[in-house]
C-alpha cells in the first residue's frame, strides 16, 4: 500500500481496541520469566558451548602476535579464534568500528579473541590465559582538548536527525550584532551508555553453510543484511531471530561483536556458541552516546521576539564516525529570521560514538532548552511566554512546509496550568522547604516523527484466528501489543483471536524499532496487510469490500453476517508492504511536548532530589495510553539520568571508558523518580499515516534534562553548563545555609 495522502475516515477510526490501554499481551511471559531472551535460547539448538570475547587491553595501535598455546590446552576448551588468523572483516551497514579480524587496535576492548568451552567459567578462565603482543600507539581521547582541531561535517544520526555541517538562513551575524538583548554561552555534555538491562548477547548454529543467529537485536533487516555481508555469505544463508529485546535504545540498532563472534566460534567448534557480552564491554566494546561540547547565542528584541538564533556542537568519532547531530531540533523549533546550526567532528580514538535514544535531540535540548531559560531570565519574561512566543508552525529554513500538527505551545499551556506554574518564584534561590531549596523548571520537548516502508503478512484461519507476522521489534516498547490491537480493530475481533509473531528475518521485513518509527510505521504495515485481507475475505464471500463490516468476530453486509472463521475455509494468508510518498517531505513531521520538574536541593550537601515531574505530549494517535506512558516515563527517567548522573569517564591517557560497568556507571533508580505524569493531548495527524499516529519512545527523553537544570537553577541560583549536574559542581557556590 502506498501511502500519499492524508488518511481518511478507516476502520482504525472506530477505536474499539486501538487506543485503549490495554496490558501487554506480552506481560505474563516477562513477569513469569517465561519470555525467551537471547541468552536463554535453550531450547532452539541442542549442546550449546559457550563463548568468551578477549577485547583489546591497548586503544590504538598493532598486534605482533598472540600466544593461545596454553589456553587451548586449559579445561573444557573446545575452540579459539583470534583476530590475527581472521582477515579484518567487513563492517555492518552502519557500523563505523569493525567489529573483528586484523592486526590493528582502534579502540579499547576491540574484539580480539573469542573462546568457546563447555562453560562460561571455563571460557573465560581460558581468556586469560592468553597472551598479546601489542604495539601500543598514542591515541586522542579528549574531546576538549580536541576540539580546537574538529573539522565541519554533514552527517546524520540514521535516524532522522542531522544535517550539513553548516546551515544558515539569512544573515545570522548581522542580527545578533544588532539585537537588542543577546546571549552567549558553551556547555558540555558527557559521553552516555544505553546501559541497557539485557546485554548484547547471541547463540549461533551453523547447518552447513547456513547459519542461524538467535539475538537480540532493534532492527532485523539491517542484522540480517549486515551478518551477511560481514560473513561473506548470501543473505539467504542467514536468519536472524530476536522475538525479546531487553531494551536496546540504540545499542542494538547493529549487530554487534557477540553475533559476529558467536558465528565464528560456532565454525569453529563445530557446535552451537552462545555469546553474551559483559558490562564492561558493553560499554567499551559497543556504541555510545558521544560527549559534546554546544554553544548557544541568541539575539532577540527587548519584548522577546528571537532575531538571531545559532547553535553550534562539536563532538568526537573514529575516522568515518558521525557527529553527535545536537544542532538538529534548533532547526525547526522556533522562530527567528536569521540562523546559524553547525556541527565539527573531532577524531577521537574512543570506542564508537553512534545513535543513543534521540540521538541528536537528547544532547541538543539539554543545552538549548537551558540557553532558553537563561535567555528568559535575561529578557525578564516568563520562560514558558517566552518559548510561546517564539513558536513556528513552518519550518524556518523552507517557509512554505508547514508542520504536518504542531501543537507545543498547547502542551506548554496545558503543562503549566496543570503544574501550577503560575505559583513558580521567578527569583532563584527563594523557596525553602526545610533542609530543600525548591525550583521548578520547564522545558519543550521536539522530535521528528520518520516514517518507515514496514510490512507484515497476516493469516485468518477457520477459527477466526489472525495470525501476524512481520520482523517488527519489541524492545520492551509494547510492539507486540499494539500490533494485536491494530489487527484487532481491522479485523473487527477481540484481542485475544490475534497471535503476533515478531523478529523473525523469515518474516515480511518492517521499519524495526528505531528512531520512534516503530509504532506508527510497523502498525500502519499490519494496516495495510489487514486491508488486504479485508479484500480476501470480501472476494470469498461475493460482496463488495467496501460494503463489509468486520465487527464481532463477524463479516457483515447488508443483513447478512458471517462468522470471519466461515469466511477462511482452508485458511487464507495475505501479505503487504506501507511505503510512505512524499507527505513526509511536503510537510515537516515532528512531535512536539513539554515537560515540568520540581526539584529539591539540600541546602547543606547540595544533593539533587526531582520531586515532581510532569510530561505533555503532543505527537499524533497514541495507540495505547498505557504503553505509551510507560515510553514516555522512560523517556523521562533516561532524562533524569543524563542531568543528574550518567557520565562516562574518560580515561584521557589511556583511552576508555573507566566506569564500566553500573556500580560506575550510574543511572536513576526507583528512588531516584518521583511521581511522574504524562498527559497526551487528544489529536490524530492524519497526514503521518493511516494509524494518525507518531512516534513517541523518544519524545520523552527530549528536553527533560533541560528541564532538571533550569529547575536546580530556579532553586539555588547557581547555573553549571557542564552535565551531568553533580553536587562537586555546586558545593563551594551553594548559598549561605545559615
Ligand atoms: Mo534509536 S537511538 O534506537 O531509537
Amino acid at each position: 500500500m502506498k501511502f500519499d495522502t492524508p488518511a481518511g475516515q478507516n476502520p482504525i477510526d472506530r477505536l474499539k481496541v486501538v487506543g485503549q490501554p490495554t496490558d501487554r499481551i506480552d506481560g505474563k511471559y516477562k513477569t513469569t520469566g517465561t519470555a525467551p531472551y537471547a541468552y536463554e535460547r535453550h531450547d532452539v539448538t541442542p549442546s550449546q558451548a559457550y563463548g568468551y570475547v578477549l577485547g583489546a587491553g591497548i586503544a590504538k595501535g598493532g598486534i605482533r602476535g598472540m600466544d593461545t598455546s596454553i589456553a587451548r590446552t586449559a579445561p573444557g576448551v573446545l575452540a579459539i579464534v583470534t583476530t590475527l588468523e581472521t582477515p579484518r572483516m567487513e563492517r555492518g551497514t552502519m557500523n563505523t568500528a569493525y567489529l573483528f579480524g586484523g592486526d590493528q587496535v582502534q579502540h579499547y576492548h576491540q574484539a580480539i579473541a573469542v573462546v568457546v568451552a563447555e562453560t562460561f567459567e571455563q571460557a573465560r578462565a581460558a581468556s586469560f590465559l592468553i597472551t598479546v603482543d601489542y604495539t601500543p600507539e598514542t591515541g586522542k581521547f579528549d574531546l576538549a582538548a580536541e576540539a580546537k582541531s574538529a573539522k565541519p561535517v554533514k552527517g546524520d544520526s540514521g535516524e532522522g536527525s542531522g544535517g550539513n555541517g553548516e546551515e544558515r538562513v539569512g544573515d545570522f551575524e548581522g542580527a545578533f550584532a544588532k539585537a537588542q538583548v543577546t546571549f552567549d554561552e558553551i556547555y558540555a555534555t558527557a559521553d552516555e551508555s544505553h546501559a541497557m538491562m539485557e546485554p548484547h548477547a547471541t547463540v549461533a548454529a551453523w547447518e552447513g553453510d547456513k547459519v542461524t543467529l538467535w539475538t537480540s537485536n532493534q532492527m532485523i533487516t539491517w542484522a540480517h543484511e549486515s551478518m551477511a555481508k560481514i560473513l561473506g555469505i548470501p543473505k539467504a544463508n542467514v536468519r536472524i531471530d530476536s522475538p525479546y529485546v531487553g531494551g536496546g535504545f540504540g545499542g542494538k540498532l547493529f549487530v554487534r561483536a557477540d553475533a559476529v563472534l558467536a558465528a565464528l566460534g560456532a565454525k569453529a567448534a563445530g557446535r552451537p556458541v552462545k555469546v553474551a557480552l559483559t558490562r564492561p564491554l558493553i560499554a567499551n566494546n559497543t556504541t555510545h552516546r558521544p560527549a559534546t561540547i554546544q554553544r548557544v547565542r541568541i539575539g532577540a528584541t527587548k519584548d522577546g521576539t528571537i532575531t538571531a538564533i545559532a547553535h553550534e556542537s562539536t563532538s568526537g568519532n573514529l575516522p568515518d564516525g558521525d557527529p553527535e547531530t545536537a544542532v538538529s531540533q534548533t532547526k525547526l523549533l522556533y522562530a527567528g529570521a536569521n540562523r546559524l546550526t553547525a556541527m565539527k567532528l573531532a577524531l577521537l580514538d574512543l570506542p564508537e560514538g553512534n545513535a543513543m535514544r534521540a540521538p541528536g535531540e537528547a544532547p541538543g535540548l539539554m543545552v538549548l532548552e537551558v540557553a532558553m531559560d537563561e535567555m528568559a531570565e535575561k529578557l525578564g519574561i516568563d520562560p514558558v511566554e517566552f518559548r510561546v512566543r517564539n513558536d513556528t508552525q513552518v519550518d524556518p529554513h523552507a517557509p512554505d512546509r508547514r508542520f504536518s500538527h504542531r501543537d507545543l505551545v498547547g502542551c506548554l499551556k496545558l503543562g503549566a496550568d496543570r503544574f501550577g506554574w503560575a505559583k513558580r518564584n521567578a527569583k532563584p534561590g527563594s523557596l525553602r522547604d526545610g533542609q530543600w531549596l525548591v525550583g521548578v523548571g520547564v522545558a519543550s520537548a521536539f522530535r521528528n516523527n520518520m516514517v518507515m516502508k514496514s510490512g507484515a503478512r497476516v493469516r485468518l484461519d477457520e477459527q477466526g484466528t489472525v495470525t501476524v507476522e512481520t520482523d517488527m521489534t519489541d524492545i520492551g516498547t509494547g510492539t507486540y501489543t499494539i500490533i494485536a490491537q491494530t489487527a484487532a480493530e481491522m479485523m473487527g475481533v477481540p484481542l485475544d483471536k490475534v497471535v503476533v509473531r515478531l523478529g523473525d528475518s523469515d518474516f515480511p521485513a518492517s521499519a524495526g524499532s528505531g528512531g520512534q518509527w516503530g509504532a506508527n510505521s510497523s502498525t500502519s504495515g499490519v494496516y495495510a496487510a489487514c486491508v488486504k485481507l479485508r479484500e480476501a475475505v470480501a472476494q470469498r464471500l461475493g460482496i463488495n469490500s467496501a460494503d463489509a463490516v468486520f465487527e464481532d468476530g463477524q463479516v457483515r453486509s447488508g443483513n447478512r453476517g458471517v462468522p470471519l472463521g466461515e469466511a477462511a475455509q482452508g485458511g487464507l494468508t495475505v501479505e503487504d508492504t506501507i511505503e510512505f510518498g512524499e507527505l513526509s517531505k511536503t510537510y515537516q513531521q515532528s512531535t512536539f511536548g513539554a515537560h515540568f520538574v520540581e526539584v529539591g536541593v539540600d541546602v547543606h550537601t547540595a544533593e539533587i532530589r526531582v520531586r515532581r515531574m510532569l510530561a505533555v505530549c503532543a505527537a499524533g494517535r497514541i495507540l495505547n495510553p498505557k504503553s505509551a506512558r510507560s515510553q514516555v516515563i522512560g523517556g523521562m527517567t533516561m532524562g533524569v539520568g543524563a542531568a543528574l548522573m550518567e557520565e562516562l569517564a574518560v580515561d584521557t591517557k589511556r583511552g576508555f571508558f573507566a566506569n564500566h560497568d553500573l556500580a560506575g556507571y550510574e543511572v536513576p533508580v526507583h528512588a531516584d523518580i518521583p511521581h511522574q505524569d504524562v498527559i497526551f493531548l487528544d489529536e490524530v495527524d492524519p497526514i503521518s499515516s493511516p494509524m494518525k499516529a507518531k512516534g513517541v519512545g523518544e519524545l520523552g527523553i527530549c528536553g527533560v534534562s533541560a528541564a532538571v537544570a533550569n529547575a536546580v537553577y530556579n532553586a539555588t541560583g547557581i547555573r553549571v553548563r557542564e552535565y551531568p549536574l553533580t553536587l562537586d559542581k555546586f558545593l563551594d557556590r551553594m548559598p549561605d545555609a545559615a
